[in-house]
């Protein structure tokens, strides 16, 4: 449901072969595979989550990149060894403590001018039969209305960012829902949570 936000923000940041990443809370490895795919064998993604049981999540997902380097790590705390081309986070940010301390040690782990990219929910912003979603499990459901000053606090330079919201009445979004809150929304009009996006960049 949420690939197009992130095709979207690959394309905006001309995401390329070679490149060395991290994905941050990488979970079950969508967005690390979607950035192996592009990077290819030259690249290198560092799929990083602070949960062990997700490493093998990753491994099997990403069975057929090589480049992947499964890594039990908590953002707060992040290490790598090496300096990377972009440090991406999906879905991350609304679950961490203090979400400014995750991206500012984002920020240290890319190159200088390297790339900083974080696709973060409004959660009430979503709607389902015209009805505010909610998220109570999650420490920050609606940061990505704050996201583009946290990212500015971290001492970034934005360069866009954007809300992007799949919605529909059954189907896809009403399966996604159902997957996701094992409530079936039946014929209820459906707007999931907005994702804000914002791409930016450490200063050269
Ligand atoms: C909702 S999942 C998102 C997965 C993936 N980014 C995506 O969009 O499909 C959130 C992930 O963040 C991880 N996580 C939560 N707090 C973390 C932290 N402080 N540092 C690193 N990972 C964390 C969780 O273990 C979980 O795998």
């Amino acid at each position: 449901m949420y690939r197009r936000p992130l095709v979207t923000a690959l394309d905006r940041l001309g995401l390329r072969e070679g490149w060395t990443c991290v994905d941050v809370g990488a979970g079950g490895g969508d967005v690390s595979v979607a950035l192996a795919e592009i990077v290819g064998h030259d690249g290198r993604i560092y799929a990083v989550d602070s949960d062990p049981a997700r490493r093998d999540e990753v491994a099997k997902a990403a069975a057929q990149h090589a480049q992947v380097v499964a890594l039990t790590q908590a953002g707060e705390d992040l290490v790598l060894p090496e300096s990377v081309d972009l440090a991406f986070c999906r879905f991350l940010l609304l679950h961490v403590v203090d979400p400014l301390t995750v991206l500012k040690r984002m920020a240290r782990a890319v190159r200088l001018g390297g790339w900083v990219v974080a696709q973060e929910p409004i959660t009430s912003a979503g709607r389902v039969a015209g009805e505010p979603m909610s998220m109570p499990d999650a420490l920050h459901p609606d940061i990505g209305a704050l996201l583009p000053a946290v990212v500015r606090q971290a001492g970034l330079d934005i360069v866009d960012a954007w809300g992007e919201s799949p919605a529909g009445v059954g189907g896809a979004v009403g399966d996604y829902l159902e997957a996701m809150t094992g409530v079936d929304p039946g014929d209820d009009p459906v707007v999931l949570p907005p994702l804000v996006t914002v791409v930016a960049r450490r200063p050269a």
